[in-house]
């Protein structure tokens, strides 16, 4: 069967979207039986939203002057309003992972979110992943090689909760078939820098109620579970035991698997023992950078200009912190105050020690039953795959490395950022491949076949 053309029979592909705290990916896998180079591909979303990376792009939502913005513009809209006390709705997912969706869904919206006090959460989400859609359709349509019916495949989604095996979630299936409906009326309206009236939306809203779209969900997919089948697809040397820590924005996500290839397709289970989600990931570390930075700064925090500093900074801090770890130090500059924080301030700061001895014992705890498995069975290593932009951080190899405490009798660790060994970017943008760790959700989850429940 050819890859492209007419004739491509997508009855096998999907989409899987990775709907991150901090960046929302995409990924197309056209038939999980082609090679890897033409049956899976990272969507360039960010580059159809005009965000900083060609494959990544913010999932953020502003409401400003009655019209709603979307990822790069709600951040730029949200940078101006902060002086007005306005902020941008910067976390879906803790609405995703949350144990009762339904009732923080119900919620409205903050009035610094939304002073018009118009959407809900549900609203807001639904909304957003319209928005999404319409990023992928046009990262389809400017994407080679992709065959007509592309973007009308099935989607997936990955999930920080367990919810393989059981086909999609009702909740989550209501709000994809509202997403389409809302996608298809408004349309490229959602690409445009005018933003969308509130009003608009919430008759989109109101009318996708009433007559649901076909948002074609088929499931949601273990983050880690889709981190470890990227691992073990890209992988040139391929292991038995695999532990997945994927370090995000939002969650810090950490599973097992053992891959039994003497099964036919080769079967990948779960150490159940392993599995663990935290809250320290990469938005504690700026938690902590910005109370750092306001203790340096001293000043009045209760006052309005003070409010404005804070509002900045938290909008920044990501950034901000990525400078600190690559450059060893930052200086912010406001009107007559210049703070400068080196990366030891940070590091030495007894939040952030306390920080880097919690994640040491979420590690040795995921560890310790791998281990005592690969030794049951004799075997030779354990990749220690670090996934998530966290996977930059310079401190975390040598964390795994002392977190395993380990014996030298014993089964050895190989631990290293998810990189893929294909040539799967370089056709896109050689400077890509450094994004691996966090589009490897998205790519994994759409080449995953589903494990049992
Ligand atoms: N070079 C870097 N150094 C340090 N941190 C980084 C770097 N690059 C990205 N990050 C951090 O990684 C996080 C974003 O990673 P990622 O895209 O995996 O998160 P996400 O998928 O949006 O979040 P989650 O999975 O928790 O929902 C942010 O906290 C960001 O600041
Ligand atoms: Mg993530």
């Amino acid at each position: 069967m050819a890859d492209t053309g007419d004739n491509v029979n997508l009855s096998r592909a999907r989409i899987c979207i990775d709907f991150g705290t901090a960046l929302s990916k995409a990924s197309i896998c056209l038939d999980p039986t082609l090679p890897l180079e033409v049956g899976v591909k990272p969507l360039s979303i960010g580059a159809v939203s005009r965000a900083q990376h060609g494959l990544l792009t913010p999932s953020v939502l502003f409401v400003d002057a009655g019209r709603i913005f979307f990822g790069p513009l709600a951040l730029e809209y949200a940078q101006r309003g902060a002086a007005q006390g306005r902020d941008p709705l910067l976390s879906f997912k803790t609405v995703l992972g949350a144990k009762d969706a339904n009732v923080i869904l119900a919620q409205k919206m903050r009035p610094s979110v939304d002073p018009t006090g118009t959407l809900t959460y549900r609203d807001a989400l639904v909304l957003y992943l319209a928005y999404l859609d319409q990023l992928i359709r046009e990262a389809i349509s400017v994407t080679a090689g992709m065959p007509p019916g592309a973007s009308e495949v099935r989607r997936r989604y990955t999930s920080p909760a367990w919810r393989m095996g059981s086909g999609p979630d009702p909740v989550f299936e209501a709000i994809f078939n509202e997403a389409a409906a809302i996608s298809q009326r408004l349309g490229r309206l959602f690409l445009s820098t005018e933003g969308i009236s509130i009003a608009q939306c919430k008759d989109a809203l109101d009318k996708a109620r009433q007559l649901p779209g076909n948002g074609r969900l088929e499931t949601g997919v273990f983050e880690p579970h889709a981190a470890a089948a990227a691992s073990m697809a890209f992988s040139t040397s391929p292991t038995n035991f695999v532990l997945v820590f994927d370090i995000g924005a939002g969650t810090t996500d950490v599973a097992a698997f053992e891959f039994d290839e003497r099964s036919n397709p080769p079967a990948l289970s779960e150490i159940k023992e392993a599995r663990q989600c935290s809250g320290l990931a990469g938005d504690e570390i700026d938690r902590i950078l910005i109370e750092l930075y306001f203790r340096k700064r001293g000043g009045d925090q209760s006052q309005t200009e003070e409010q404005r500093v804070l509002r900045m900074f938290k909008l920044n801090a990501r950034e901000l912190k990525q400078q600190l770890f690559a450059h060893g130090k930052i200086i912010l500059r406001t009107g007559w105050n210049t703070t400068t924080i080196k990366l030891s301030d940070l590091t030495e700061d007894p939040q952030f020690v306390e920080y880097k001895s919690a994640l040491g014992r979420i590690i040795a705890a995921s560890l310790a039953p791998v281990v005592h498995r690969a030794e049951t069975v004799g075997a030779q290593v354990i990749d220690v795959v670090l996934a998530g932009g966290g996977s930059h951080l310079p401190f975390l190899p040598d964390l795994v490395r002392n977190a395993a405490g380990h014996s030298p009798r014993s089964v050895p660790l190989r631990v290293s950022p998810l990189s893929p060994t294909s040539k799967l970017y370089e056709g896109v943008d050689p400077s890509l491949g450094g994004a691996f760790p966090q589009i490897a959700m998205s790519v994994g989850g759409a080449l995953v076949e589903m494990m049992p429940a």
